[in-house]
């Protein structure tokens, strides 16, 4: 096993890929009466109340997501808790609730497969005004922070991930992990792709909430996973920390760690939490590809850190295309999108505009500041687009182009690739966001595959974002992998599918409910 084994991550991706006859062969019955709480409780943990009027960003959606990240802070302030409070809202926040079928669904800032909602998020606390410095636990469905240990854990933090200078400077280290039994309970062993993918579009939200407060802010997923494990007091099988984000960042003049630093090492929380469900089940495959992507060495640690991909550009465009984007003043402000965020769950079959998509892709393209170099390429099938013909396209992240592979009426491929749902029939467009696994693993090991998977999200949840700021709907979804790979062929011969998120206009409740009455 280790990172460079990489025959355990090609075996984990094939097993979970989905085929028109494996979703037939192998159907899964969900057990209501075992549904997973989404909610991480420590009932004896002290409680920091979070503000509750919170005055969310005004800063057009698309603006904050493309915002240059901060070298360093604006101001030279420790964060105080409001601003601490609008980043973790956007990230993980509980907007709204409601009751289906007899099951009640609180539903969360940023987008989760199944709506089970497997991320949770820790901060370590360092320069914030109003929280001592110590570890916290956030808690959505109260708003408040559950102290869950004292002190100043950056320089620990740094350690585990090689003494990456974002998180020595960070004035807080947020941290998300991923509990597995929430997704498994309906994914089994694939949730594993599920888990990277919801953490991916909190951290669409996340980015572009601190960009809004003109803070610096990184993604760093090369760390030891021990150590960290060890901060938060995770059970390795059942919740793996998926990466850190360094908030913030004071001028590093004064900052130096030693190595002897690393012998503080905290000791076991022992505080209860409540159990998720009657029983929980473990799945043997997500356990070994969750090993097989684990640091165990700071060596390990830098080599990940280091990598680079190779250039390898994708075929030359026949025909392409490049619209406009639309002026940011067109969105609405991050604030109010997150809270109007849904996914979408019916689309009218009407156009949007060339402009609307471009401006919906470009946040493909905008600067995000983490430890792993970009992994994916996004395709499109294109449906209704008003100035752009309909078929295959490949957007090129670098030249924000819609290169065609080829033109045509794809309605019916749409809707079957996306594991026949007509969302992907009727959407405007279906974006698939693609990688070139062998590439990736190659360059970073099996870690390349939480990071693939990581970005795809986080491309995802951005091209949620810009869709909402814009009025128009969108939602993600999944996808038979092979029949994804053929359809884009040639172009796409040796890459993988690793999400799906379709764009376009809603269709309305009200025409919704006329259609079930006829
Ligand atoms: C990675 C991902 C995959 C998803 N896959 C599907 C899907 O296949 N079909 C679907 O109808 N919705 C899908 N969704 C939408 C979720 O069901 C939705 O986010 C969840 O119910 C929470 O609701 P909200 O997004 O309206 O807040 C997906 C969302 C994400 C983030």
């Amino acid at each position: 096993m280790g990172n460079n084994d990489r025959e355990a991550t090609r075996r984990y991706h094939e097993i979970t890929k989905h085929s028109y006859t494996n979703v037939r062969s192998n159907p899964h019955a969900l057990d209501w009466d075992n549904r997973p709480l989404t909610y991480k409780i420590y009932p004896a943990a002290g409680a920091i109340a979070l503000p509750r009027e919170l005055d969310l960003s005004a800063m057009p959606a698309t603006a904050a997501i493309g915002a240059a990240p901060a070298r360093l802070d604006a101001t030279d302030e420790p964060l105080n808790l409001e601003t601490l409070t609008r980043i973790l809202f956007c990230t993980a926040g509980l907007t709204r609730s409601k009751t289906v079928g007899g099951e009640d669904y609180h539903f969360r800032a940023a987008a989760s497969a199944g709506a089970l909602y497997p991320i949770e998020v820790y901060l370590a606390a360092s320069e914030v005004e109003g929280a001592e410095p110590g570890l916290y636990h956030f808690s959505p469905a109260d708003l408040k922070l559950r102290g869950l240990r004292r002190g100043d854990w950056r320089e620990y933090l740094a350690l585990a991930a090689a003494k990456r200078p974002a998180v020595i400077e960070a004035r807080a280290v947020v941290m998300l992990s991923a509990i597995f039994w929430r997704s498994t309970w309906k994914y089994r062993a694939r949730a594993y792709r599920y888990c990277f993918w919801d953490a991916g579009t909190m951290l669409a939200n996340l980015t572009a909430a601190a960009n809004a407060e003109r803070l610096a802010v990184e993604i760093v997923t090369a760390f030891e996973d021990a150590p960290v494990e060890r901060l938060i007091d995770a059970d390795a099988e059942r919740e793996g920390v998926v990466c850190l984000v360094a908030i913030g960042r004071r001028a590093p003049a004064s900052v130096t760690i030693s190595d002897a630093q690393s012998a503080a090492s905290p000791a076991p929380l022992k505080l209860d939490t409540v159990p998720l469900s009657t029983h929980e089940k473990s799945y043997e495959d997500l356990a070994k590809i969750h090993r097989a992507s684990r640091l165990e060495t700071i060596e390990e640690v830098r080599a990940v850190a280091a990598a680079s991909l190779e250039a390898r550009p994708a075929p030359a465009a026949i025909e392409s295309i490049t619209p406009a984007v639309l002026p940011e003043a067109d969105a609405l402000g991050l604030g109010e999108t997150v809270l109007r965020r849904g996914s979408a769950r019916a689309f009218a079959r009407e156009p949007i505009a060339a402009e609307e998509l471009a401006t919906i892709m470009a946040t493909s393209r905008a600067p995000l500041q983490t430890d792993f170099p970009p992994t994916v390429e996004p395709y499109l099938i294109i449906n209704a687009v008003d100035g752009i013909a309909s078929g295959a396209y490949y957007y090129r992240r670098e030249t924000g182009s819609f290169e065609v592979i080829k033109c045509g009426e794809f309605r019916g491929e749409a809707g079957y690739l996306c594991l026949e749902q007509t969302l992907g029939a009727d959407c405007s467009a279906l974006i698939c966001y693609m990688t070139d696994l062998d590439r990736v693993l190659d360059a970073l090991g099996n870690r390349g595959y939480r990071d693939a998977h990581l970005e795809a999200g986080i491309l995802g949840g951005r091209a949620y974002l810009a869709a909402y700021s814009l009025g128009r709907g969108a939602t993600g979804l999944t996808f038979y992998d092979d029949d994804t790979t053929k359809f884009f062929a040639p172009h796409a011969e040796g890459k993988s599918p690793l999400l799906m998120v379709a764009v376009g206009v809603q269709r309305s409740r009200a025409a919704l409910i006329e259609d079930d009455a006829e």
